[in-house]
């Protein structure tokens, strides 16, 4: 009897390459302290391994492409703006579909049109953007995490749940009347990319619909739950990834959705809904801020290569090969004694700073002094969501409030980096976790009033 191949490989070749800048760690030093010790503030060509963020920073494939080159850039009712309707339609089901520039436009939108001053939103974990969208119109963000997800190293499935006790106590003091819609996020990206089960999608349909709330997807990740739900829910695995989607979406009356993840695409997203009113609305500020409804914001090669990729991304092979990549870095991890958030998300790895730097207090910001590490060690850009994130200056001058995690997210790019690359992140994070007490305090010398991680000027505080 033979011995099954075990390796799940990449499920594509590679046809086009993109060389990588290779650094030194003395050049990384002079370029990091030119920074200000912020890697935002990097160019991209002194990064080697970037894990920034995994929006717009996919690969499309050969069949994105040559959809480009169909794209119909007629500005009214064009052929590409048709394909993507038809697509869009197949997955979600729902009514009205307006593409958008990429999620935050269809956030923005939703917000302007469906929102007062004092309106409160619920949300298993709204995304920062979405946060903002709804504070700028003067109506409040709550998250409502499951209790599980307080427990960052547990095992449990599905952390990304929304806790239904405290979505029926917070429709019970508000009010429906000041609940104007509850949005669901999945997979919950602020919570460590955790997946939301189809059961809780429909605990919450049901809670809400006693009530007369609409429900509001945020599918940025969608195809990325629906692989938690086939693979770790009951009754799904003999489900495809598509039949999963669409059961998922029959629950809302609504999405936002950035194409730059789960649509496969650089850039694009896109606001649906089944109430006609709704429709009336979102299509007259898209036409105000966006364009006509028929492109929003997208040229037609665009529309193209979005209706291909978000296919795409509910293939299995490719939905398994991603999940595989980020379970093979997180068991490298776990084994080296370098803690991060269990189960691993669908999206990224989050590192627990502040567990990986006990010698470090979050004044200290550990986030910053672990994001700067790996970029010194080896090149890798990471991203710090922690107090300087999610903290803020004290009123009045003293001790700032810290966030209540220290996190690090290395986000995986779509098909963009291959297993030895993930070999080498492994290699520098072990080279970083051997040394941890090394791992350096350091203090803001410059912060804007809000959003302060992106221009924030470090300096070394020891
Ligand atoms: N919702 C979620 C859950 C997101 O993760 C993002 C973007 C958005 C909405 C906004 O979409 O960028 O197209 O306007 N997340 C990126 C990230 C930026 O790095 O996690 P957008």
């Amino acid at each position: 009897m033979s011995i099954p191949v075990r390796t799940i490989i990449e499920p594509f070749r590679i046809k086009m390459t993109e060389a990588l800048p290779i650094t030194t760690r003395s050049e990384r030093e002079v370029l990091l302290a030119r920074a200000f010790n912020n890697v935002f503030l990097l160019d991209a060509d002194h990064v080697t391994i970037d894990l920034l963020t995994d929006s717009g920073t996919g690969a499309m494939s050969d069949r994105q492409w040559a959809a480009l080159m169909l794209g119909d850039e007629s500005y009214a009712g064009s052929r590409s703006w048709r394909r993507f309707e038809r697509t869009v339609r197949e997955i979600t089901g729902f009514k009205h579909i307006f593409p958008t520039h990429q999620g935050r436009a269809a956030e923005r939108i939703l917000a302007a049109t469906r929102l007062k001053k004092g309106n409160v939103v619920p949300n298993n974990g709204h995304f920062d953007t979405t946060r903002a969208n709804i504070e700028y119109v003067g109506a409040v963000a709550t998250d409502l995490p499951s209790i599980e997800a307080r427990d960052l190293h547990s095992e449990k499935r599905f952390k990304g749940n929304m806790d239904l006790a405290r979505l029926e106590q917070l429709i019970e003091a508000e009010g429906a009347g000041n609940i104007p819609f509850c949005m669901l996020t999945v997979t919950n990206n602020t919570g460590g990319g955790q997946p939301v089960s189809m059961e809780n999608v429909r605990s919450v349909k049901q809670i809400l619909e006693k009530q007369n709330i609409p429900l509001m997807i945020d599918a940025c990740r969608f195809a990325e739950n629906a692989f938690f739900i086939k693979e770790h829910e009951q009754g799904f695995a003999d489900r495809s990834l598509l039949e999963i989607a669409r059961e998922m979406f029959s629950f809302a009356d609504g999405a936002t959705m950035s194409a730059k993840k789960d649509g496969l695409a650089n850039i694009g997203g896109f606001l649906a809904c089944n109430n006609d009113s709704w429709a009336d609305d979102f299509r007259n500020l898209l036409i105000l801020t966006e364009g006509f409804p028929t492109y929003g914001g997208l040229a037609g090669r665009d529309l193209e290569a979005i209706s291909v990729g978000l296919l795409e991304a509910l293939e299995y092979d490719y939905q398994r090969y991603r999940h595989a990549t980020v379970e093979y870095v997180a068991s490298a991890l776990i084994s080296r004694d370098i803690p991060i958030v269990r189960p691993a998300g669908g999206h990224a790895i989050f590192i627990d700073a502040a567990a990986f730097c006990p010698h470090l207090r979050a004044s200290d910001y550990p986030g910053i002094g672990l994001v700067n590490a790996l970029y010194l060690e080896g090149g890798v850009r990471a991203v710090e969501l922690g107090s300087v994130m999610f903290g803020k200056p004290a009123p009045g001058g003293g001790e700032e409030i810290a966030a209540s995690h220290e996190l690090v997210r290395l986000a995986f790019p779509r098909r963009v980096y291959t297993q030895s690359h993930f070999d080498y992140l492994i290699e520098v994070l072990d080279a970083i976790g051997r040394q941890r007490e090394s791992i350096e305090a350091y203090r803001i010398t410059q912060q804007a009033p809000f959003l302060r991680h992106f221009t924030a000027h470090y300096e070394r505080a020891g």
